[in-house]
């Protein structure tokens, strides 16, 4: 059901590879709703073609190829979504994470750190170089909203999350960061929402993610947040709605990060008789 939450406004959707991913999810759901996109995702991954296919279904919204850590590919992306607009931008959603250590096998004990750099830089810096091109083009409307996609592991050790944790800190602090200088310039407001795993190209690349996804689903009093639900909850953030929200992790996990144990994790846990 659509409610027209986002009729009007303008925005920029990062990170949708395929059907599985967040941003794909999240680019429906804001489209379903009113807005108008741009959609964007690293050259390599455009060349996979199938981006081309939600642009059609978001009223052929434009696709520009922009690698998140790279500047002029930043401000070229900005100054065109700002043409084809006609003006300024209400929202933007960073869904975009890539551990290189993680791909490649290396345990956190003994990290790569050129590796380690290139993660930071796509995970977690790319944030402040999106945040600081639209600020150097104010390119933000007032009251404009940006969310950025993280996980709990900033707070709480999962091995198998290795470098990204650390990522995940990183990218969760320049929110809190920047979100108070683009508040107090232009009331824009800065988020990130901390999902629960999901079965996503980028999620199934941590070490027996099939594992992690059960132990989350039975440590959740209404089960891990599915992709869709994650989406409906993006576009409220982009809504007039959450105007007076910013500069919070904000956890979409179904009480994943306030549940201690559940009956189920115990059941499971029972010594053998
Ligand atoms: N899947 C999960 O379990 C989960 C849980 C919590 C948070 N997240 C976060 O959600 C976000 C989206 O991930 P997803 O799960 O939808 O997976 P995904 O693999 O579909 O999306 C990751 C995206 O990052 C893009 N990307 C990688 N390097 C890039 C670069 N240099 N420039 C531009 N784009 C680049 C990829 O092309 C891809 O579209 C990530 O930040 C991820 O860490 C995922």
């Amino acid at each position: 059901m659509a409610y027209n939450l986002l009729k009007g406004k303008k925005g920029i959707i990062f990170g949708a590879l395929d059907e599985k991913s967040i941003a794909w999810k999240a680019a429906l759901k804001c489209y379903e709703e009113g807005a108008q996109l741009v959609l964007t995702n690293a050259p390599v991954a455009l060349r996979m073609g199938t981006i081309n296919k939600l642009s059609e279904i978001c009223g052929n919204a434009p696709v520009i190829g922009a690698d998140v850590t790279n500047v002029d590919d930043l401000k070229n992306l900005i100054e065109k979504s700002m043409e084809h607009f006609g003006g300024g931008i209400d929202f933007i959603l960073h869904s975009v994470g890539m551990g290189l250590n993680v791909r490649k096998g290396k345990p956190y004990t003994e990290l790569n750190y050129d590796w380690n750099q290139k993660t930071f830089d796509i995970s977690s810096v790319s944030l402040h170089k999106v945040l600081k091109t639209c600020w150097e083009l104010d390119a933000l409307n007032e009251h404009a909203s940006v969310v950025a996609l993280t996980y709990i592991a900033a707070q709480r050790v999962f091995p198998s999350y290795n470098e990204m944790a650390d990522a995940k800190a990183l990218l969760e602090s320049i929110t809190r960061m920047f979100g108070y200088y683009y508040g107090e310039r232009k009331k824009v407001r800065v988020n990130t929402i901390s999902q629960s795993p999901t079965p996503t190209t980028a999620g199934s690349g941590v070490q027996g993610f099939d594992s992690f996804l059960s132990y989350a689903e039975k440590m959740s009093p209404l089960g891990n947040a599915p992709a869709e639900a994650c989406a409906d909850y993006i576009a409220v953030m982009f809504s007039d709605l959450t105007r007076y929200v910013t500069m919070q992790n904000l956890f979409h996990d179904g009480g994943f990060s306030f549940t201690g144990v559940t009956d189920k994790v115990l059941n499971a846990m029972k010594p053998d008789a």
